[in-house]
């Protein structure tokens, strides 16, 4: 299937999470000081993996299942 990260399009296997896609991709959203981050838990625990999807800020990646279309911006 094909997301959009930060408006770039990605083939990524059905089935990933958006996490493991942002990894994959090596997009990392920047911490409030601009130093790159990337998730740690895989739990969501830790906040680490925190992106825009679909419009909507501050969902736990790795929580969250690609799907067709989606977008996905770190910054
Ligand atoms: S990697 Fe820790 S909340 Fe997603």
């Amino acid at each position: 299937m094909t997301l959009f990260i930060n408006g770039q399009p990605v083939e990524i296997a059905e089935g990933t999470t958006v996490a493991a896609a942002l990894m994959q991709a090596g997009a990392t959203r920047l911490s409030v000081d601009g130093e790159p981050r990337a998730p740690v838990c895989g739990m969501g625990v830790c906040f680490e993996c925190a992106a825009r999807v679909d419009g909507v800020w501050t969902l736990r990646t790795c929580l969250v299942r690609c799907a067709e279309g989606m977008e996905v911006e770190t910054r």
